[in-house]
C-alpha cells in the first residue's frame, strides 16, 4: 500500500460527499482501484518459440515425410489405434525409439533439450544435480475429423509438441485454466477479458513451432475441420 500512499490525500472520501448512490458507487470503485495493489500469482507460463531457433539442423519437409512414412509402415501402431479408436496415427504405443532409428529424429531431440532447457531456466525451477531429459517422443497424425480429447501428461514434468504440418484452419490447440475443478461457483469470464485471466486459451501454430508446458496443464485438439492432416510430434521430458 505504500507506494500509493501519495494518492491517500488525492482522493478523500469517495461516497460520504456523494449523495447520488450510482455515482457513489462509481467513484467507490475508481477509488479502490487507484488505491490497491493486484498482483499475479501462481502463473502458468507457455512457451513458444521456432524449432530450429537453438539447434538449426531439423529439416521441415524431410521430417514431414518421415512422419507420413513411419506411420505407413507401423503395422504395431495402426492397430492400436484401430484398437483404441484414436481417429487417426500415433506411434505412442508402438515406437518408443525414434531417434534411434531416425537421424532426424535425433536431430529433433537435441533441438527440443535446448528449448526445454531454456523454458526450465524461465521457470526458475532448481533441479539439484539431476537434469531434464526426454522420456517419450511420439507421432501425431489426425486426418479430417481427428480430435485429441482433453488430458494431462502424469509423470512428467515438461511437455509439449512440435507442429510439422498445420494445414490452413486446422485445428488449435487449447489449453485449460489449472484451476477449472475447483470454480464450483465462480462467474465466467468476460468475452475479450485479458488472456491470462481467461478459461480456455486456443493456439494456432505454424509447422516449425514448438510449444512445451508444464506438464500438469490440461490440454485437448479441437475436431480437424479441414481435409488435410494435422501433424505434430508430442513428447515429454522427465526429471533425473
Ligand atoms: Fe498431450
Amino acid at each position: 500500500m505504500g507506494r500509493n500512499s501519495s494518492k491517500i490525500r488525492q482522493i478523500s472520501n469517495p461516497v460520504a460527499s456523494c449523495r447520488r448512490p450510482r455515482l457513489a458507487r462509481l467513484r467507490a470503485l475508481a477509488y479502490a482501484i487507484a488505491m490497491s495493489e493486484i498482483e499475479s500469482l501462481f502463473v502458468t507460463r507457455l512457451y513458444r518459440a521456432n524449432l530450429n531457433d537453438t539447434a538449426p539442423g531439423v529439416d521441415a519437409a524431410e521430417m514431414e515425410t518421415a512422419c507420413l512414412s513411419i506411420a505407413e509402415d507401423d503395422e504395431a501402431g495402426q492397430e492400436w489405434c484401430e484398437e483404441n479408436g484414436y481417429p487417426g496415427y500415433t506411434s505412442y504405443a508402438s515406437l518408443s525409439d525414434l531417434p534411434w532409428r531416425f537421424p532426424i529424429f535425433a536431430d529433433l531431440v537435441t533441438a527440443l533439450d535446448a528449448h526445454v532447457a531454456a523454458f526450465a531456466k524461465d521457470l526458475e525451477f532448481d533441479l539439484g544435480d539431476g537434469k531434464l531429459v526426454l522420456e517419450d517422443l511420439w507421432i501425431n497424425i489426425l486426418p479430417e475429423g481427428g480430435t485429441h480429447a482433453s488430458h494431462l501428461h502424469p509423470h512428467a514434468v515438461i511437455s509439449g509438441t512440435t507442429y510439422v504440418a498445420m494445414p490452413d484452419g486446422a485445428a488449435a490447440l487449447k489449453l485449460e485454466d489449472p484451476r477449472s475443478s475447483r470454480m464450483m461457483a465462480a462467474p465466467p469470464r468476460r468475452k475479450g477479458a485479458r488472456r491470462a485471466l481467461q478459461s480456455f486459451v486456443y493456439l494456432t501454430p505454424e509447422p516449425g513451432e514448438v510449444l512445451l508446458w508444464e506438464s500438469w496443464l490440461r490440454h485437448e485438439v479441437p475436431l480437424n475441420m479441414t481435409e488435410a492432416e494435422r501433424i505434430s510430434v508430442s513428447f515429454n521430458y522427465k526429471w533425473v
